[in-house]
């Protein structure tokens, strides 16, 4: 199943986040991915807002995974830097894990991901607007379902 939805502000994307955060799940996989700077990392922060945590989110780059213990956990991770890598076996516990995955750049270690996984491509139009392609197969196929139905943009 796959959906394409517009954002045309920074509420627009919490609102977003937040009628994802209502479907999570323990081993939930969210990957993101598209242009630098296109939102990843904020729509992350907006999750991670909406699932309860109240620590301030960075940007995981340069250290590829931080985690967040909640009563789902959130385990963000930037695989940018493993583009010419493929992979990272240390990521496998937290992927294959009870919390919340996020992952930016997910197609650079697709080989260590679950085929069933909620997918976002996210691409800029304009200074607050984006075009995004949700996918998900799987147990995710029926959430991309509750996406369409909820967030109307
Ligand atoms: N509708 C929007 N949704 C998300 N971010 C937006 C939106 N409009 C503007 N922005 C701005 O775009 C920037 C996105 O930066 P962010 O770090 O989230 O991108 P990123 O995709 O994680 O980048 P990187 O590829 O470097 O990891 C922020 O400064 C944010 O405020
Ligand atoms: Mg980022």
């Amino acid at each position: 199943m796959e959906i394409k939805k517009w954002i045309k502000s920074l509420d627009d994307t919490e609102a977003l986040a937040k009628v994802i955060t209502e479907n999570l799940f323990p081993g939930f996989i969210l990957g993101l991915t598209g242009d630098l700077g296109s939102g990843k990392t904020t729509f992350t922060k907006y999750l991670a807002k909406h699932m309860g945590i109240q620590d301030n989110l960075n940007s995981p780059t340069f250290t590829i995974l931080k985690i967040y213990n909640n009563s789902l956990d959130l385990y963000h991770m930037d695989v940018y830097r493993l583009e010419n890598i493929g992979y990272d076996y240390e990521l496998d516990d937290y992927i294959y894990g009870n919390g919340v995955s996020v992952i930016e750049w997910y197609e650079y270690i697709d080989s260590m991901l679950p085929e069933d996984k909620l997918e976002i491509n996210i691409k800029v139009l304009g200074e607050f607007k984006r075009q995004l392609v949700i996918k998900g197969k799987g147990r995710y196929e029926q959430i991309v379902k509750d996406i369409d139905n909820r967030y109307g943009n």
